[in-house]
């Protein structure tokens, strides 16, 4: 696995994802009810991105995060299957906590998302799921998916939040509201934002799969590397 390319963008987000918090963020997507029903229809919608994509025979599953969605991964038999992560201590939790049988099927290797240590085109397909709603800024996003549409060779499946439902329309107003400006590690980026960029990066639109719709900021979007 190689990469020449120099590290130039660093998260303030990407910190957090310590021991401690790996283990919170493993338990809280399996114990409470209503993450519990969330993460279902996670399930579901990355589910049918997969077939959309054409089930795809080698997936990099980046942020892997702690394996949440390694149990739909492993699903085919034939499909090569990788991992990688900001935090070897969100992968150490997936390999630890995940069944063994499921864990085994992954390689796992640390790396930037703005850098991945693998070559173009090392696998069909990337699973990006809950990494660009942290990404706010515009020329963070290009490179993000110019680094993605490097290492693909066919599809992308990434999730983020969007404008165009209620409650993001209810988050804009309440931040107006607010008199102090918070410091912010989650965004809401325009439909027609994300869509121009997926475009400018070489990135055609395959599918757009709501989490609920009018309702909820999750959009999973399919797109096939140009
Ligand atoms: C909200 S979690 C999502 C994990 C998983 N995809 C899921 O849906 O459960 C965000 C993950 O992004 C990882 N991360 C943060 N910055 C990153 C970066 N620059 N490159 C790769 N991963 C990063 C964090 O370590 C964390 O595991």
């Amino acid at each position: 696995m190689n990469n020449e390319q120099q590290e130039t963008t660093t998260l303030a987000f990407s910190e957090k994802y310590d021991e401690t918090h790996a283990r919170y963020y493993f338990e809280k997507h399996e114990q409470e009810f209503w993450r519990r029903l969330s993460n279902w229809r996670d399930h579901q919608i990355c589910a049918r991105a997969l077939r959309i994509a054409g089930n795809p025979k080698s997936i990099l599953d980046m942020p892997c995060g702690t394996g949440r969605f390694w149990d739909l991964l492993v699903k085919d038999p034939d499909c090569k299957l990788y991992a990688s992560d900001n935090s070897q201590d969100m992968i150490n939790a997936g390999l630890k906590y995940r069944p063994a049988e499921v864990a085994s099927r992954f390689e796992t290797f640390q790396g930037s998302a703005f850098n991945l240590p693998v070559a173009d085109n090392f696998v069909e397909s990337i699973f990006c799921m809950r990494l660009m709603h942290h990404i706010g800024e515009h020329e963070d996003r290009l490179k993000l998916l110019a680094e993605l549409a490097r290492v693909a060779s066919d599809s992308i499946l990434i999730s983020l939040w969007v404008d165009g439902n209620l409650t993001a329309w209810k988050r804009k107003r309440r931040e107006a509201k607010r008199k102090e400006k918070r410091y912010q590690n989650r965004f809401v980026i325009p439909q027609a934002v994300i869509e121009k960029e997926f475009h400018d990066s070489g990135l055609t639109i395959e599918a757009r799969l709501d989490f609920i719709p009018y309702y909820a900021m999750w959009r999973t979007y399919v797109l096939k590397v140009r």
